[in-house]
Parts: C-alpha cells; sequence; structure tokens
C-alpha cells in the first residue's frame, strides 16, 4: 500500500485545497492530511486564521478524500510523521516547491500545480475590505509599527498625521505613504482605523475624535489618565460599532498569554503574589525624561508591569501605594507600586533612570514562575519548584518586534472575528486607567 502525505492550514476550505487532494490521494493508495493548530500556525508567523482548528477538520473530512487525519503542532513533526508512519510520498502545493526537499531522504518529495487565483489569503480579503490606516503621530514607534503592518494581511497603512505638516510629509516620503497631513480631520477623511503613537496626553483627545467620526482606533499606552476617560471612550466605540483598543503590546503576545495561562493552572498552586520589573536608562534630554507632568518611569512603562498583575490577581485591589524617586524637574526616575489583594500581593516596579533587574515572578503557595527580562516580549519562562532540580523550561516563538500580534488581534476584531478579546478586556485597561489616575493624583 503507497501512503501519501501532506500538510495544510486549511483555512475556509477551497477549491484549491479539494483539487490539492485530489491530486494527492491519485498519487497513492492511502491519504494522510495534516492540519496545523492555531497555537503551530501563530509561531509561524501565520496570524490570520480565521477557521478554528476542529471546523477546518470537518472541511477537510467531508471532501473525503483524506483516509486519516493528523495535527501538526511542531516544527520538525513532518520528518516524524513520515518514519513513523511508514509514509512513501509526501505532496505538497507548487507554491512550496523546493522547500520541503529535505524531506527526500525519507520519501520521495512531490510538488503539485496549484489551483491558480485562489487562496485562503484572497478570500479572506474578498469577504473584508482591506482596513485602510492611518498612523498618528510620526515618532520613535511609528516606523516599528509600519515595518510589522507588513507581516499582517488585510491592512494597508496609507496615511500619517502630524500637527506639523513638514514632519508628516518628511515621514509619508521616507515610508512611501500615499497621504501626509497636518490637519486631523482631513486625516481622518481617508482612513477607516487609526493608530495612535504621539505622545501621553494627546491620546484621549485623538481617540475621542476619531471614534465620533466612526473610525476604529488602536491606541498606545496609556489611553488615557482616568477611569472616567478611558470609560467614555469605551462606551463611544460602542456606541459607534468600531474597535478601541489599547496598545500594549505584551498582552497580544503568544508566549505572554500561554505564561498566563499556565499559571491559572493550578500548576504553582494559588497566586499570592506578582512581581513585574521594567527598567530602562533614559536619555537625560528624551521626553520622558524632561516632561514632569507627564513623562517618567511609571506614565512610561506602568501599563506593561501593570498587566500581569490585573490577569493574575484580578482587578479589585484592596489598597495601592505609590513610591518614587524624583529628578530635581519632579519626574519619577523609579517608581514602585505596592498593592494589597484580598489573597495576594503586588508589586510593579518601573524605572527610567533607576537600572533594576527587569524581572516577573509570580509566586504561588507550590511554586512559581521567572520571566526574565525582556518578560514583556517573552521568549522564555521557566515553572520552578522548592525541588530546585525540578525547573520547568519554556521558549514560546516570538516574531519581529511584536507589534505584528497586536495589529492582526486589531484587524481581526475591525473583521468581526472578536476570537481574542480576553488577550486585553476592557475592565483591564479601565483598571490601569484607575492606577495612573491614583498615581497622578498622589504626586499633586
Ligand atoms: N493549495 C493549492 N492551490 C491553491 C491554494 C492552496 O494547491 N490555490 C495547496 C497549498 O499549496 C497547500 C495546501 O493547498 O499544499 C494547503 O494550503 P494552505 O496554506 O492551507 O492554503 P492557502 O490557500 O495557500 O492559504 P493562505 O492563503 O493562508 O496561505
Amino acid at each position: 500500500m503507497k501512503k501519501v502525505i501532506t500538510y495544510g492550514t486549511f483555512d475556509l476550505f477551497h477549491e484549491g485545497h479539494y483539487n490539492l487532494l485530489k491530486r494527492a490521494k491519485a498519487l497513492g493508495d492511502y491519504l494522510i492530511v495534516g492540519i496545523t493548530t492555531e497555537h503551530y500556525d501563530l509561531q509561524r508567523g501565520k496570524l490570520n486564521v480565521i477557521d478554528p482548528l476542529l471546523k477546518r477538520i470537518e472541511n477537510v473530512k467531508e471532501v473525503r478524500l483524506a483516509d486519516e487525519i493528523i495535527i501538526e503542532d511542531h516544527e520538525g513533526q513532518k520528518q516524524e510523521d513520515i518514519q513513523k508512519m511508514n509514509v512513501d510520498i509526501f505532496a505538497i502545493g507548487s507554491d512550496w516547491a523546493g522547500a520541503f526537499d529535505y524531506l527526500k531522504q525519507y520519501c520521495k518529495v512531490v510538488y503539485l500545480d496549484r489551483t491558480p487565483n485562489i487562496s485562503s489569503t484572497k478570500i479572506r480579503q474578498g469577504k473584508h475590505p482591506i482596513v485602510q490606516l492611518g498612523i498618528v503621530g510620526s515618532g520613535r514607534i511609528a516606523p516599528r509599527f509600519l515595518k510589522e503592518a507588513k507581516y499582517v494581511s488585510g491592512i494597508n497603512a496609507r496615511a500619517v498625521y502630524n500637527p506639523h505638516e513638514k514632519s508628516a510629509r518628511d515621514f509619508g516620503e521616507k515610508y512611501e505613504l500615499e497621504y501626509y497631513f497636518g490637519e486631523f480631520g482631513d486625516f481622518l477623511q481617508q482612513v477607516d482605523a487609526i493608530y495612535i503613537a504621539t505622545p501621553h496626553q494627546t491620546h484621549y483627545n485623538y481617540a475621542r475624535i476619531a471614534l465620533e467620526r466612526g473610525k476604529h482606533v488602536l491606541c498606545e499606552k496609556p489611553l488615557a489618565f482616568s477611569v472616567k476617560s478611558t470609560e467614555e471612550l469605551y462606551g463611544l466605540a460602542q456606541k459607534m460599532g468600531v474597535v478601541l483598543m489599547e496598545g500594549i503590546k505584551t498582552a497580544y503576545c503568544p508566549g505572554f498569554n500561554q505564561m498566563m495561562n499556565i499559571a491559572k493552572n493550578g500548576i504553582i498552586g494559588e497566586i499570592r503574589d506578582v512581581e513585574a520589573c521594567f527598567s530602562r536608562i533614559t536619555h537625560p534630554s528624551l521626553r520622558e525624561m524632561v516632561d514632569e507632568k507627564y513623562g517618567g518611569a511609571f506614565l512610561e512603562f506602568g501599563s506593561y508591569t501593570l498587566l500581569p498583575i490585573f490577569k493574575l490577581l484580578g482587578c479589585k485591589y484592596e489598597s495601592v501605594e505609590f513610591d518614587s524617586i524624583l529628578a530635581d524637574n519632579g519626574v519619577d526616575l523609579y517608581t514602585k507600586v505596592h498593592f494589597h489583594f484580598r489573597e495576594g500581593l503586588a508589586l510593579s516596579k518601573t524605572g527610567v533612570g533607576v537600572k533594576s533587574e527587569g524581572q516577573l515572578v509570580i509566586a504561588g503557595t507550590k511554586g512559581y514562575i521567572l520571566a526574565e527580562s525582556p518578560w514583556w516580549l517573552t521568549r522564555s519562562f521557566e515553572v520552578r519548584f522548592e525541588d530546585p532540580k525540578r525547573i520547568e523550561r519554556y521558549s514560546p516563538k516570538f516574531l519581529g518586534d511584536g507589534l505584528r500580534y497586536e495589529i492582526a488581534d486589531f484587524v481581526a476584531k475591525i473583521d468581526g472575528n472578536d476570537k481574542m478579546a480576553y488577550f486585553l478586556t476592557k475592565e483591564e485597561s479601565i483598571a490601569m486607567a484607575g492606577v495612573v489616575e491614583k498615581f497622578m493624583e498622589s504626586r499633586e
């Protein structure tokens, strides 16, 4: 019996998939189809899959060409499957020509002609028009955003706004955007969605105006400085039927989510303490160091450190206290925020002028999780126990500088595939604004 194997995502099952399976089946007597998990697709940078795994399996089953369906969930699995299952032929579409020649040491490798003019990507785009996006602000993060947006399908960054029109023009020309504007209203007319990457104190206003005009908003952290204004923005988004997302990129990274899920699955027992630190010695000339009202360590990095605290201990704390070391101009160089929860403690440490170990430690009644710097990108973490020899290490994949996951979630939400709302909930975002509000009050 000649065994053939093929692999794919098979999202939004289409004619190209059917033809491929038919041809693969015709190569032998028994066809095995490997279908990727969501997690594996995320790891290999395929960020826009719509159908859940079970639906994709059902769709492949329905055309009755596969004799066996298996799940593909890791790099290197193809070699394992081929050897374990005594496969004779590996078949895949011609878009992969050459990419799997290394499997020739185990079996025959056949590249089958792809069906022209159809793909899951095309169907996705046909279902949802490309989101035309404008960037508000042309400072330090804007170029990074543009670079990462290229990895996400369904979105096109086409315009930039800066109140200084010349800066907008320079940026627009450098990054070959279609439009640049010095006037916010004109800018909004050309886009469906905006990414706000301006100084903190301007976020709320830009977000409010854009939401009122029915535009989707992805806003850098912090969204606003008070519970009231943050609630107002979410309320406005709901009323207008558009998406509002706070851009705390850690929240959308697969590794960070895996770590949160492991922390909550009971392996370290009940969570009793979360300590998160983020510090970066910042040049004295930069905004963070000179802007006495809106600069400083906590407003800059607090969203990162508060995120695991609220995710793990909930948004309702009993008390919060702030301790800061201030520069002569009043900017906080280093801030510790102590929380008391009913069943645990938490500490956030942020620094722009004091350097500390950028760790995240999640302590439980049976063990703890340690994630070294840069835990906010979460490329690795360890689960440790009383017995020092017992350490479980995790090294999740993290692509680029992580912004692509946030952008992919933004597009998915705009397209109505809101399956990832738990990445950063409205309640968490509002609770963070509450801490920012108290922090700012404490400094007045
Ligand atoms: N395939 C094909 N003809 C097409 C589309 C896909 O023969 N028009 C084949 C691929 O080469 C692969 C299998 O179908 O062997 C599964 O492909 P998959 O990546 O799931 O589908 P695509 O439509 O290419 O998906 P995407 O647009 O997300 O890359």
